[in-house]
């Protein structure tokens, strides 16, 4: 009853692999990744997962029980087929169950919509794919909001489109947590469940971010055009105008949800007031 892991060699993957782990299992776990010699220090068997190498994954998931497929990166039209060649091949090689890492989002009106929408026909290939499947829609990671903060403190602020929105931000480690419980237990088979943690407006963000740096930053809220420019500026034609949609839709609404992690993981998503606390007690031990 092997559980693989795609994507070991990235952030996601490679703590969903660790969080099985943790579990002590009687299961062997395994990775899959586009490029396995990047990954060290897991302690298991990794062998080649590219979504570009249909035969190569297929060989790869021999023996294997129960596959969990995390989202790639590529264009939308790319992503879709890339995802196609890993469902395909588990079906091939004998998997019986498949948990794919989809995303909150529009489906249409912003410019993140084309990601999304490559997002809900991978979760359609699945549900269509004869295996049994769970699929699970991130919230937004919090980490890029932290690991920006000397951008946010050289400019003073957090600006961006979002306005009022609320957004079920949520971290990897709990993303690793509820994937590890959709993997091994059968509860939510059949089913499509958000995971985040409770929603916050962008100056609930600025406030926890002040508390943990000791900063005193404001939020400027920016229109969705604007914020678009400012971005592709920044990040090119590619990832700016995603970055910039992603916060149209949480000026939309479409991330303010409640959640499933309880549901799922029998304990509720960590609150922000643990995960920012936790995070100001790091950096200021004394304080
Ligand atoms: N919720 C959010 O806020 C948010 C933000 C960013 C991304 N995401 C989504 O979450 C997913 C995982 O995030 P992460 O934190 O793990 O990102 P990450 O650390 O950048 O890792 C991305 C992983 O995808 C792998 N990958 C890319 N193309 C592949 C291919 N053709 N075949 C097999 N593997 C491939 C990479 O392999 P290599 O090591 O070989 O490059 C890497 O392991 C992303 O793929 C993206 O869909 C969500």
């Amino acid at each position: 009853m092997t559980i693989a892991v795609t994507a070991v060699s990235g952030q996601l993957g490679r703590a969903i692999a660790q969080a099985l782990l943790d579990m002590k299992l009687d299961q062997p776990i395994i990775g899959l990744a586009r490029t396995p010699a990047k990954v060290t220090g897991l302690g298991i068997d990794v062998r080649p997962g590219d979504y570009d190498q249909p035969d190569d994954f297929k060989a790869s998931l021999a023996g294997v029980d129960t596959l969990l497929l995390v989202s790639g990166l590529a264009a939308p039209d790319v992503r879709i087929q890339q995802h196609r060649n890993a469902i395909d091949a588990a079906r091939a090689a004998g998997v019986r169950k498949i948990v794919y890492t989809s995303i909150q989002g529009l489906e249409a009106g912003t410019p993140f919509s084309p990601v999304v929408q490559s997002n809900r026909q991978t979760e359609a290939d699945v549900r269509n794919s004869g295996l049994i499947w769970a699929i699970g829609r991130n919230g937004i990671y919090i980490e890029p909001d932290v690991e920006y903060i000397d951008t946010y403190r050289a400019r003073g602020k957090v600006a961006n489109s979002a306005g009022s929105g609320k957004c079920g931000y949520t971290t990897r480690a709990e993303l690793a947590r509820a994937y590890a419980a959709l993997l091994t237990t059968d509860g939510h088979d059949g089913q499509t469940v958000n995971l985040n943690g409770t929603p916050m407006t962008q100056a609930e963000l600025v406030a926890y971010l002040n508390r943990a740096f000791g900063t005193r930053l404001t939020y400027r809220e920016m229109t969705p055009a604007a914020y678009v420019a400012d971005r592709t500026a920044e990040l090119g034609d590619f990832y700016g105008p995603i970055i910039a949609g992603i916060y149209e839709g949480i000026r939309l609404g479409a991330n303010d949800t409640p959640g499933d992690v309880a549901a799922i993981t029998g304990r509720p998503h960590q609150s922000w007031d643990a995960y920012f606390g936790a995070l100001g007690a790091e950096l200021n031990p004394l304080r």
